[in-house]
């Protein structure tokens, strides 16, 4: 005869070696990628105070830093070119001896076997900061196709493993693919961001790349917040066109897409915690407010427990470290 309540759940939490046993989500440093910004010039690393512990990287002070996530196990790098010279077309990032490929291909010297992933968008590269070219003060979908196609050859070119177009112009996956495998890049995969959302959460990210739109937003092309459905759709396209992986972005706000994202599609699942995301907790734990570590590992694992496969995080060199240290 068992005694009220019959069900005891606390059992299994009551000691740590238990709580270890039957957890059910277990973040790996394999699964991060972490985001580097590269700016064109010399010298150290320049602070982004928008994101206490980010920085600007020189080529100089890249090659630290590199030695560092592959010694911590972290999957991948992406990288945010910042160019000496923006114009109208973004052209900077079409450059063969610009700041991203000349990066790439440092990288991969240095640290052949680290997975180098680019961010194929204008906004780091056009004066007005929109993600395509603006004709009559509109962002020109099918003007920026083939820029965008062009830029991810010279990033496969200059070494670039995978290619991760951010811009959110209809048809560019299929027009980077075409782009890619004209110019014998049939095996480099395209990881889309295909639920990006127009979000308040890029606004340190913005600081940091210095691509804030000059006019407007970008409501006219990334996602309104409100919508999951057209998440589905803008997957669903995006694998059509040939995305090998696809991504949600932000993540935190997002997590429902993420699950669903995985519940409804057979391919890899991105998340993008992005600057946003990292900078609050930052600002949480500059003001006493809570404990950076615990928040950050409590972000990163409900990213996973939603069913990323992968994550995108400022916090992934911190959290590798965490995560090795065993200290949960
Ligand atoms: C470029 C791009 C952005 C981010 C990644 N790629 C900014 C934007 O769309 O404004 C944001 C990442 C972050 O906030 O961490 N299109």
């Amino acid at each position: 005869m068992s005694t009220f309540p019959e069900l005891r759940l606390r059992r299994l939490r009551r000691t740590p070696g238990m709580r270890k046993l039957f957890r059910e989500t277990e973040l790996n440093a394999g699964d991060f990628i972490y985001p580097l910004f590269v700016v064109d010039g010399d010298g150290a690393a320049q602070p982004i105070p928008s994101m206490p512990g980010e920085v600007r990287h020189t080529l100089a002070s890249l090659v630290e830093e590199i030695d560092d996530i592959v010694r911590l196990g972290i999957g991948a790098v992406i990288l945010f070119g910042i160019p000496a010279a923006k114009d109208e077309q973004g052209l900077s990032g079409l450059d063969p001896d610009g700041i991203v490929p000349r990066a790439v291909s440092l990288i991969k010297r240095q640290v052949p076997q680290l997975t180098v992933i680019t961010d194929v968008c204008l906004c780091e590269y056009t004066s007005h900061g929109h993600c395509g070219v603006v004709t009559n003060g509109e962002v020109d979908n099918d003007a920026t196709l083939p820029l965008l196609g062009r830029m991810a050859v010279v990033h496969a070119k200059a070494g670039a493993d995978i290619v991760a177009p951010s811009d959110m112009m209809d048809g560019r996956v299929g027009a980077i693919r075409q782009a890619l495998d004209a110019a014998n890049y049939k095996h480099i995969p395209i990881m889309a961001y295909s639920a990006k959302y127009a979000s308040a959460f890029y606004g340190p990210f913005r600081e940091a790349a210095c691509s804030a739109p000059g006019f407007g937003d970008r409501r006219g092309y990334q996602m309104d917040p409100a919508n999951a459905l057209e998440a589905m759709r803008e997957i669903s396209a995006d694998l059509d066109e040939g995305a090998d992986a696809v991504m949600v972005k932000p993540a935190l706000a997002y997590l429902d897409i993420v699950r669903q994202a995985k519940d409804g599609f057979d391919c890899p699942v991105v998340a993008y915690n992005v600057s946003g995301e990292y900078s609050m907790v930052k600002a949480m734990a500059e003001r006493g407010w809570g404990e950076e570590k615990r928040l950050a590992l409590e972000i990163l694992t409900s990213i996973k427990r939603a069913g990323a496969d992968v994550i995108i995080t400022y916090h992934a060199k911190d959290a590798a470290r965490w995560i090795s240290e065993g200290d949960r």
